[in-house]
């Protein structure tokens, strides 16, 4: 299975935890899951063993092996009791505080070479690991939502993290069925970072009256294959997440505009329409809702895609050029991690890197913003007429 020992310890019992714990104990590991609120430990069993008996019900699962799985998972009621694990995967608050006195708590009970590992999706792993004694143990691992379900796992190395943590870490999640890629420790590691203009772009076009979400939706699921549309999709992560993962990666990034959040979608997070889980967000998921159109012109359609998809791979080129990760990664980490039909590297080699330089050009020198500057990798290698792949 993999060299660490069998037991895992995860503290914060909330969505993410429990999807953790689930996977963990469904590759065989002895799980100790930890919350400060032991309801919200009582509500993850519960979930887990619903999500479980779904497994078994479509017989994917044997009900005996469910059992053993939902035996493996031991509530803990106190932080000294995961001293047995060899990885702590931590999926509390997302406060950078509260997480470092529980890192620096939890250092203290671990096994020697025990890793240390912060889901955390906006924190830095580095500041993180400052908190512990032996900084070196300390890294990243960004499940994806929900974790049962979603394959990517971004393993994120801090300054500190030793050699070996990696390594380990990328066996192990392999062992839990997950495909891992390494990401370095930069604002939004991969995936929150190179998608940023799926929502940005769109929400400007929006913005700028060009055209509306419906039809912004149907462009990009029509032209691009996306599974859904940016404003479709906002609204399943929720308004008022979606806005804060945007501000956060823009602050870190020292404002750089090319990540500047929207109004828009700061009013609809004031207005507390966050979308599905509060019954309205862009769209109204209310009964006597009147469904919205989308002005199905092939034109206007392209138009909409070809500048979403441009800004897309203008991220992932420059986040290639700064090596937060390799081309490899960086493309299966938005198919993975956020169901992209294809990755944007690749996507670039097909429609060619001079075409997607022509738009930003285009872009940039429409509006004489920062924000559409092409990265000076994809202009050099547009320049040489050469692929990713
Ligand atoms: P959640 O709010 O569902 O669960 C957090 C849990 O942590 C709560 O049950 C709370 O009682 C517990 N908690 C708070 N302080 C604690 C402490 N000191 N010790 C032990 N437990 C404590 O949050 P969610 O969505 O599961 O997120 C958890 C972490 O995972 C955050 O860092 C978040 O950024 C990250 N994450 C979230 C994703 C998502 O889509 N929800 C995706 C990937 C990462």
């Amino acid at each position: 299975m993999s060299n660490l020992n069998s037991i895992v310890a995860i503290a914060g019992s909330g969505a993410m935890g429990a999807g953790i714990a689930q996977v963990a104990s469904m590759a065989g590991h002895t799980v100790m899951l930890y919350d400060t609120n032991g309801e919200v430990i009582e509500k993850a069993l519960v979930g887990i063993a619903s999500s479980l008996e779904k497994l078994v019900a479509k017989g994917k699962l044997a009900e005996r092996a469910a059992l053993d799985i939902r035996q493996r998972i031991i509530p803990a009621s106190s932080l000294s009791e995961p001293q047995g694990a060899s990885l702590f995967i931590e999926a509390i608050v997302e406060k950078l505080a509260v997480k470092s006195q529980l890192f620096a708590a939890v250092e203290e009970v671990l096994i020697e070479d025990a890793i240390l590992a912060s889901n955390t999706s906006s924190l830095s792993i580095t500041a993180i690991a400052s908190s512990c004694k032996k900084p070196e143990r300390v890294i990243g691992l960004h499940f994806f939502n929900p974790a049962v379900l979603m394959p990517l796992v971004e393993v994120i190395t801090a300054l500190q993290t030793n050699a070996i943590s990696p390594t380990k870490c990328l066996d192990v999640m392999r062992a839990w069925g997950k495909v891992p890629v390494l990401a370095k420790d930069t604002p939004g590691f991969i995936v929150n970072r190179v998608a940023r203009p799926f929502y940005g772009e769109s929400l400007r076009i929006l913005e700028e009256g060009i055209a509306d979400i419906a039809t912004i939706d149907w462009a990009l699921k029509t032209f691009g294959n996306f599974r859904m549309g940016p404003f479709e999709l906002m609204d399943l992560i929720g308004n008022d997440v979606n806005y804060a993962v945007t501000e956060t990666v823009w602050s870190q990034m020292y404002f750089d505009p090319r990540y500047k959040p929207s109004l828009v979608q700061k009013k609809m997070t004031e207005a507390k329409r966050l979308g599905r889980k509060s019954g309205r967000g862009y769209y109204d998921y209310r009964e006597e809702a009147i469904l919205l159109e989308p002005v199905k012109d092939e034109v206007l359609g392209n138009v909409i895609f070809i500048r979403v998809l441009s800004m897309l791979i203008n991220e992932a080129v420059d986040a290639l050029y700064l090596g937060v990760a390799t081309k490899e990664e960086l493309d299966l980490a938005m198919t993975k991690g956020v169901n992209y039909p294809k990755g944007l590297l690749k996507w670039a080699d097909e429609i060619g890197l001079n075409t997607v330089l022509d738009h930003l050009n285009h872009l940039n020198q429409e509006y004489g913003e920062d924000r559409y500057r092409p990265s000076v990798l994809l202009r050099k290698m547009a320049d040489k007429k050469e692929k990713f792949f």
